[in-house]
């Protein structure tokens, strides 16, 4: 039986399989059906590419092919680059905990509590986290709770860095993202810093980026900026889609 030490974190891809179980079960639904209505052959068409389209992006996102995630998240990390790593840091939507557990190697004096919803098998994916983080020997300093970006259960000026890697954009509950901003820098004290990455250059999630960068403004921070990172050169053309990584940006700044 392997130790600990010995086996690998297990991090999930953020395609889920179910984008390409589900169209392919369409395509070979409408495809059949197009011998009795030719009608729904298009259909049939529509989700083979989609499934083709979800499997590409899957594999160019894991470590076996393109390594996308972790080139992604470094983009957030070089952002961190010179903090003195003094301190607590949160960060949220933190999924299997990949971004919490490099930052702890990579900060070896910080404190890092990682949360998400996680969904209905939350207790399950809590615990994949732990385990990640003991396979990669942090989990003294690294630590997980169930909670939402929408209402963070946290005292305001908590935290001294405050991270959020493509999350914003998948909280449902919450129409106005900018609000999902106001409720991080919340837990900021101040003169803390944040860095957070999301689709900001998406209008239709958050509208003109001018305007979302002066809402944050007038919420009186020391300061904040906006920086385009899906113009990246690792970032492949047909993952440039606007709900891919066609509209990644990175928030960053000090409360
Ligand atoms: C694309 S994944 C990113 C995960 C992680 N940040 C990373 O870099 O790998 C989006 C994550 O947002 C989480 N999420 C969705 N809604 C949330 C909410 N209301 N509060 C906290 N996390 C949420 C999901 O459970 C998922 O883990």
């Amino acid at each position: 039986m392997a130790t600990m030490s010995e086996q690998q974190a297990q991090y999930s891809n953020w395609v889920s399989s179910k984008f390409i179980i589900v169209p392919a079960f369409l395509s070979i639904l409408f495809g059949g059906l197009a011998f009795i209505i030719p009608a729904l052959g298009f259909l049939g068409g529509f989700f083979f590419v989609c499934a083709i389209y979800f499997a590409y992006a899957r594999r160019q996102f894991s470590p076996k092919g393109g390594d996308i995630q972790t080139k992604v998240q470094n983009l957030l990390l070089q952002r961190m680059e010179d903090w003195d790593g003094k301190g607590k840091v949160l960060d949220i939507g933190c999924g299997n905990g990949p971004l919490s557990i490099r930052i702890a190697k990579r900060f070896p004096t910080s404190e890092i509590i990682g949360i998400d919803t996680w969904g209905t098998a939350w207790e399950f994916s809590m615990a994949v986290c732990k385990r990640n983080a003991i396979v990669e020997n942090v989990d003294d300093r690294v630590r997980f709770q169930h909670g939402s970006a929408a209402s963070l259960p946290f005292d305001g000026e908590t935290f001294d860095m405050v991270v959020s890697n493509l999350v914003f954009h998948e909280v449902r509950n919450v129409r106005d993202k900018s609000k999902l901003i106001q409720e991080a820098l919340r837990v900021i004290k101040p003169g803390g810093r944040f860095v957070f990455q999301d689709l900001f250059l998406w209008k239709l999630v958050y509208g003109d980026a001018d305007d979302l960068l002066e809402r944050i403004w007038s919420w009186g921070i020391e300061s904040v900026t906006l920086l385009d990172t899906s113009s990246s050169d690792f970032i492949p053309k047909a993952l440039k889609l606007p709900f891919m990584l066609g509209t990644v940006g990175i928030l960053y700044g000090r409360k």
